[in-house]
């Protein structure tokens, strides 16, 4: 049965919320696992459905998995089966991040390739480009990247872009290569820190990490280890976001708020007032008393601010006073979700990469499709807002990334439900 959020607007959502280990992260730590025999041991995962798919992953690969709340257990064999079906990658994007580690432990590879995305096209160029230079021939072949090397040898890689996935695939390939390699252009983002933090646990020799410039001397052979996820500061701005364009007053503990500095910095240009809570419960607070104002938006790569954040951002504006302009430069079509918040009464035109946006006083609710777990997100954020009800469709995207949404609305004062029934389309 088709599932959809029922979304009540028009509440200000006031309270505390608690936010858990970075889906982003936690999936490439879970394909880390499959460098080292033996038991690791990841605490802090989020409770949402791309875990279990990760673990189908590496189940065929020959790992045991075992999935207890917020821990996850995994098994990691001699050696790993060095195929991975197109049956279990194609649920979920991020399962290209077993290319590096199988190419490292198996000196072979074939993944089959999980197929195109919402927001745009995600070649592997680059990820294929950096096994090339540490001495792996690779292709692409009846769906599936193959990647073979006799030996994998140190190299100086420059990527073209800091592209996340890259980094992280060749970062995992390089730690069991022969010699030094040095990743020029690096991806910056926390997440990247938080595997370059496992890694080094497990007896990896890395430097650079949170740098343009990641320097790995290859090791013979790594270690199992217990490490614990860094939050998640993508779903950390969705809250701080619903409270700005609530009204609101939230509290969101369990992220760093260094990870969030720009999203922060907007947010207080909008009129908000944010403070950040310090240790042992890290997080921050934002209070919004009237309309937001406009704010302009640009993503770019880590420090800049996350293409994941974007739509919140688009429906940030929708309801700000003025005129926002927000760029869009890391995939090209991370707008298509504008129109359905148009339907929704948004003042929203895109134009390539950009998209201009004139606040409206109210949105009004409307029956509207999510078409990527952000986009989703955007548009329950975008509902809040509205006059009336808005029917948040395709919410298996919102579970890929959001533990307990629903129930974290509600405990914050949104009506807003989850609804079993068929659309009336
Ligand atoms: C990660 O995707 C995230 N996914 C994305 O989050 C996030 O939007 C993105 O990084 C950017 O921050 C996961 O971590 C699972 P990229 P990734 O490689 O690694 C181009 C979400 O909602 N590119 O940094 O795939 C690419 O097309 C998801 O949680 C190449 O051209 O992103 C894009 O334009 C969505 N060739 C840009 O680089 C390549 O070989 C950045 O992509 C690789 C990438």
């Amino acid at each position: 049965m088709s599932e959809h959020f029922r979304v009540q607007g028009g509440a200000r959502l006031v309270g505390e919320v608690s936010v858990v280990g970075a889906k982003n992260s936690v999936l490439k730590l879970m394909a880390a696992a499959l460098l080292a025999e033996g038991t690791t041991t990841l605490t802090n995962c989020p409770e949402i459905l791309d875990v279990p798919l990760m673990a189908d992953v590496l189940r065929g690969l020959g790992c045991e998995v075992s999935i207890d709340h917020d821990e996850v257990t995994i098994v990691s064999p001699a050696m790993p089966n060095h195929r991975a079906d197109f049956a279990s990658m194609s649920k979920l994007r991020a399962s290209v991040c077993v290319l590096g580690p199988l190419v490292a432990r198996c000196r072979k590879a074939v993944v089959a390739l999980p197929g195109g995305d919402a927001i745009g096209s995600r070649p592997l160029d680059m990820h294929q480009n950096g096994l090339r230079q540490l001495g792996a021939t690779t292709g692409i072949e009846h769906g599936c990247v193959v990647a073979e090397a006799e030996n994998l040898t140190g190299a100086q890689i420059w990527l073209d872009f800091p592209s996340v996935g890259a980094t992280e695939n060749i970062l995992m390939a390089a730690v069991l290569a022969d010699g030094t390699t040095v990743i020029d252009n690096a991806a910056r983002e926390p997440e990247i820190i938080d595997i370059c933090v496992m890694l080094q646990q497990m007896g990896a020799k890395i430097e650079g990490a949170g740098t343009s410039t990641l320097t790995v001397h290859g090791v013979q052979s790594l270690q199992p280890t217990e490490h614990r996820v860094i939050g998640d500061r993508i779903v950390g701005a969705t809250w701080a976001l619903a409270a700005a364009m609530t009204r609101g007053d939230i509290t969101v503990l369990g992220v760093d708020p260094g990870h969030l500095n720009l999203v922060l910095e907007k947010l207080r240009t909008a009129g908000a007032e944010v403070t950040t809570v310090e240790q042992p419960r890290q997080g921050f607070r934002v209070v919004m008393d009237g309309r937001p104002k406009a704010v302009d938006f640009v993503t770019l790569p880590y420090p800049g601010f996350a293409t994941d954040n974007q739509p919140f951002a688009v429906a940030l504006a929708a309801v700000a006073e003025g005129t926002s302009m927000i760029t869009e430069n890391v995939f090209e079509a991370r707008f298509r979700f504008v129109e359905e918040m148009m339907r929704m009464g948004a003042d929203a035109r895109t134009d390539g990469h950009h998209c201009v946006v004139r606040g409206v006083e109210k949105l009004s609710g409307a029956p509207v499709w999510a078409s990527d777990i952000r986009a989703g997100a955007g548009l329950v954020l975008a509902g809040l807002c509205a006059e009336g009800v808005t029917e948040v469709w395709d919410v298996f995207h919102i579970d890929r990334g959001y533990p307990q949404f629903i129930e974290n609305l509600q405990r914050l004062g949104a009506d807003v439900q989850r609804v079993s029934a068929p659309p009336e389309r």
